[in-house]
């Protein structure tokens, strides 16, 4: 790698897999791989845990003995941080503003059996990140006033510090398909706090990699986000020295396929998920990849991915999403003709 950072290694496997999936590349006219980093060891997996691996490293350096984060109530982020906190002796909080969703399941569930604490801000109407910013605030100082020291990791682990996991992640998939002997494959990956998109952006241009990569937003995209992923970019620049240059339309984020908002119940992602459990037996989450794998189905109809293509889908995790109670009932709705029940 040409960018060297310490971190503390906990991903089994690693590299994670990559495997072909020959039903769905027969029937859809593409060569579609999969990259299992759902497959990741903690606290049920997902792609969090190689940016944690690098901010674990530098909370320990700075003396941590609680990490606090923030995301939504089901934040998936905030679930593998709770894990890595108690593997590793550490005391975690998950702040969010957001409302209490009337039962404790899915991810919140998950953090409270790994012991960290979910503060939930109910939402008063005003700015929601002054909410954030005052409510972390608050939770900060009474860790501190309990003797802790606080190592605050932004929405999605989405730092200089965090990309890292998927600028290495870059260079491990590109020896992968070497070996596999693919030269001319896209990477397809969701995007959200962008760490995920940028560090593999970052980790192919750098690196000299023959892939692409194409990021499709699961929640609208709007000036902010332009905005934030040019100064991502910039910000990470610095941090490592990169050789490259990029500005906005340097990233290939697909903005057209967020069926409207962040973590919704769409039947289109259902039918997605659906089609790839029942040809190739893996499951996608219903915020993130199942969005995703619904994108990719749309692009290959609308004739955006072309016929032939290799495309890499990489699983990003995010499992317990299925359990939260907004996509639970409408599953539900759908499969209860799965159920036969008997006298
Ligand atoms: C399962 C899953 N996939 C994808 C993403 C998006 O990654 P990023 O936030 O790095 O853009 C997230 C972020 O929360 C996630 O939990």
């Amino acid at each position: 790698m040409l960018v060297k950072r310490e971190k503390i290694s906990f991903l089994d496997p690693q590299p994670t897999p990559i495997n072909y999936l020959p039903t769905l590349s027969k029937e859809l006219g593409v060569e579609l791989f999969i990259k299992r980093d759902d497959l990741t060891l903690f606290g049920a997996g997902g792609n969090k845990l190689r940016k944690l691996e690098y901010i674990l490293y530098d909370a320990i350096q700075k003396g941590a003995t609680t990490l606090l984060t923030v995301g939504g109530a089901q934040t998936n982020h905030g679930r593998l941080t709770a894990a890595v906190a108690a593997k590793y002796g550490m005391k975690c909080a998950i702040v969010c503003v957001d409302e209490y969703p009337g039962e404790i399941s899915a991810n919140i569930l998950l953090d409270g059996i790994l012991n960290a604490e979910v503060v939930m801000k109910k939402n008063d109407g005003r700015d929601k990140d002054e909410q954030l910013v005052e409510t972390v605030a608050t939770v900060k100082a009474r860790y501190e006033d309990m003797g802790e020291t606080v190592y605050e990791i932004p929405l999605g682990g989405s730092d200089v510090v965090g990309m890292m996991g998927y600028y290495e992640c870059a260079v491990e998939l590109t020896a992968q398909v070497q070996k596999l002997g693919i030269e001319d494959a896209t990477v397809v990956t969701g995007v959200g706090s962008m760490g995920t998109y940028l560090g593999l952006y970052c980790g192919l241009k750098n690196e000299g990699s023959p892939l692409e990569i194409t990021g499709i937003a699961i929640l609208p995209f709007n000036d902010y986000h332009d905005r934030r992923i040019v100064e991502y970019f910039e910000n990470a620049k610095e941090e490592y020295n990169f050789s490259i240059d990029a500005c906005r339309k340097d990233f290939n984020i697909e903005t057209g396929y967020t069926r409207g908002a962040y973590n919704n119940s769409d039947s289109t992602v259902r039918q997605a998920i659906y089609r790839m459990a029942r040809s190739e037996a893996i499951l996608l989450d219903p915020c993130y990849t199942g969005k995703v794998f619904a994108g990719v189905l749309d692009m290959i109809e609308e004739g955006k991915i072309k016929k032939g293509e290799k495309i890499i889908l990489l699983h990003t995790g995010g499992m317990p999403g299925f359990y939260t109670k907004h996509h639970r009932v409408e599953f539900e709705k759908e499969l209860m003709g799965h159920v036969t029940i008997v006298d």
